[in-house]
């Protein structure tokens, strides 16, 4: 489905009842990583699937990007379709940045907070010069090279030997990502601000669920961000990496069911 935003369109995917469930996903993906998700939990709740602007079905517009931005996106697309009760946020990587975001903007829509393979600090300067370098490689070769470079890094090691249709599904998605959208990701990641202040201050019911094997963010993130977060909740997921909701979803749906019980 899509909804006319101001000058442009974003698209999602709603399916099933009750507490409302916003998963936001990572760069440079799209909704589909969601599918699992789709089906595993709309018995429980009426979970909302949007693309990101620039990502999947939804169109690109020029940078810059924001991690504000995007969060204000998800925020329309609630108020577009007639959401005003809090919601559970579930964010993976960018997506957990933009969850954050989301907390920091409006903290009284949220019900619970879930944080899959992310992390809270800013970019390193090291980290900053390689989004620079993403930037060019994307602006010279294209989305397919953004996803060969990325590919290996984003599941556990035994699911890449394993699970070939998931990685070629995987990639494809990476490869659809427009140019424009994948620019304008990086340049908001580069400039993301550190949100390791934010979460001692942070009310609400907070999951963390991480791949017991993410090559890309390392589990001592989601631990460190668990020691700061009140009450915060940690789910360690094993043989599973950075798409630790698709390369594990019996595993990650039932932490989520669990959850939202609680909120
Ligand atoms: C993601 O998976 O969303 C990104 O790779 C996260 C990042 O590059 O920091």
């Amino acid at each position: 489905m899509k909804i006319q935003m101001y000058g442009w369109s974003i698209s999602y995917d709603t399916a099933g009842e009750g507490v409302p469930l916003l998963f936001i996903h990572g760069y440079p993906l799209s909704r589909k990583i969601w599918e699992p998700q789709a089906s595993g939990l709309a018995a429980y709740a009426r979970v909302i699937l949007p693309d990101l602007r620039g990502h999947g079905d939804s169109d690109a517009t020029p940078g810059p990007y924001s991690m504000d931005l995007l969060a204000e996106d998800c925020a329309s697309l609630l108020n577009n379709l007639g959401i005003t009760q809090p919601v559970v946020v579930c964010g993976l990587s960018m997506g957990g940045y933009i969850a954050l975001a989301f907390y920091r903007k409006f903290a009284e829509r949220i019900s619970g907070l879930i944080l899959t393979a992310t992390r809270a600090g800013a970019d390193s300067p090291e980290g900053k010069a390689n989004r620079d370098k993403a930037i060019a490689l994307a602006k010279s070769s294209g989305a397919g090279a953004i996803a060969d470079s990325m590919l290996p890094k984003m599941f556990a090691p035994s699911t890449y030997a394993d699970q070939p249709n998931l990685v070629e599904h995987v990639r494809g998605m990476m490869a659809g990502t427009s140019v424009e959208g994948i620019v304008g990701a990086l340049q908001a990641m580069k400039d993301r601000p550190d949100s390791t202040p934010l979460l001692p201050t942070i009310t609400k019911p907070v999951l963390i669920i991480h791949g017991s094997d993410d090559q890309l963010i390392p589990l001592s993130e989601a631990q460190m961000m668990q020691k700061t977060i009140v009450g915060a909740e940690l789910v360690i997921i094993e043989r599973a990496g950075h798409l630790l909701n698709m390369e594990q979803p019996g595993a990650f749906n039932q932490a989520i069911r669990q959850f939202i019980r609680r909120c």
